[in-house]
């Protein structure tokens, strides 16, 4: 470990430094600029508490991004949503330093599990900082025209595309994979995607959200997810979200789901399965 080691809140200044880090660990992102890396720090999913950056020598060299959400069936959950060492200092301790600063504010956050995706490369990492593999993520695939039409006199649809902030009733998952709800819907309330929110009522109690995004010509993504009383309408609620993607005259639409929801899904239509790239790791608290 280095003696000169310091763990403390990010700044936007540190996106300077941070450019470096994510030109390293994040070239598929291609940021070029330091305006471009600030973005990613600041928005409608992203807290200042949940940025902590490590500092060796007045320099930045790593940085950890979490944040919490409600979840019916484990309790409140901790995201870590990234985290990047400058390959300079890879294997010295810095990632492990991070995470465990993050564990530390989650903890009185009071958080019950602390989950996180990783990327096969980024897998013994978290294995070597005791956290577990935790299920699988599926990518699911149809064209829109196979996604059937669904009427409910029951479930009420409301879109709601002009959002300024992420309402506290969407930050949650239950069916869906942590995490994904608030960032698709952030991508369009932020103004970073174009896209539609949708809510779901029976009689004015809130029942579930679906996002879904346009990504231009290469089809649309989707997620959607219910409250614990909105679960025997899933079905009704991933169909009309994915539906969405006709309105674009997507080619193909796609979301990323958790494998044990798979048959929820398969109610709806017969999607083509691709096992997902990101390997979901979880600790407990
Ligand atoms: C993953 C990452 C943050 C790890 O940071 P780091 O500072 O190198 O990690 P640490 O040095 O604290 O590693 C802790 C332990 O894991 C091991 N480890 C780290 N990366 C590893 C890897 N890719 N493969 C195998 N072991 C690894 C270290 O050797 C160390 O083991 P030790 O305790 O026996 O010495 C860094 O590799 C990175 O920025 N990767 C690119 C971005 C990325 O994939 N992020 C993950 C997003 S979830």
């Amino acid at each position: 470990m280095y003696v000169m080691l310091k763990i403390r809140n990010g700044r936007l200044e540190d996106c300077v430094d941070l450019l470096t880090v994510y030109m390293g660990t994040h070239w598929e992102k291609g940021l070029t600029t330091v305006e471009e890396v600030k973005d990613l720090h600041r928005g409608s999913n992203f807290f200042r508490w949940g940025w902590l950056v490590a500092e060796i020598d007045n320099r930045v060299v790593g940085e950890i991004i979490f944040r919490t959400e409600r979840n019916p069936r484990t309790g409140k959950l901790g995201l870590i949503r990234d985290i990047g060492v400058d390959v300079r200092y890879q294997k010295q301790s810095v990632g492990k330093a991070l995470t465990r600063a993050a564990e530390e504010i989650l903890r009185e956050k009071e958080v019950s599990r602390i989950i996180a995706d990783s990327p096969p490369e980024a897998y013994n990492f978290w294995m070597k900082i005791n956290y577990f593999s935790r299920g699988e993520l599926v990518r699911i695939q149809c064209n829109p025209k196979d996604v059937p039409s669904r009427r409910s006199r029951i479930v009420k649809t409301c879109e709601v595309n002009d959002l300024q902030s992420m309402p506290r009733s969407m930050r949650f998952s239950n069916i869906s994979h942590p995490g994904l709800l608030v960032d698709t819907a952030s991508s369009i309330i932020d103004g970073k995607k174009k896209g539609s929110i949708l809510r779901f009522t029976t009689d004015d109690e809130c029942i579930g959200f679906g996002a879904i995004i346009s990504n231009n010509g290469s089809g649309s993504e989707f997620i959607a997810d219910v409250t614990p009383s909105g679960e025997d309408y899933a079905d009704l609620i991933i169909a009309k979200t994915a539906k969405f993607a006709s309105k674009w005259k997507s080619k193909n639409v796609a979301s990323r789901i958790p494998k044990d929801q798979l048959s929820r899904f398969m109610e709806v239509t017969d999607w083509s399965l691709e096992t997902d790239r990101q390997i979901p790791v979880t600790r407990l608290m």
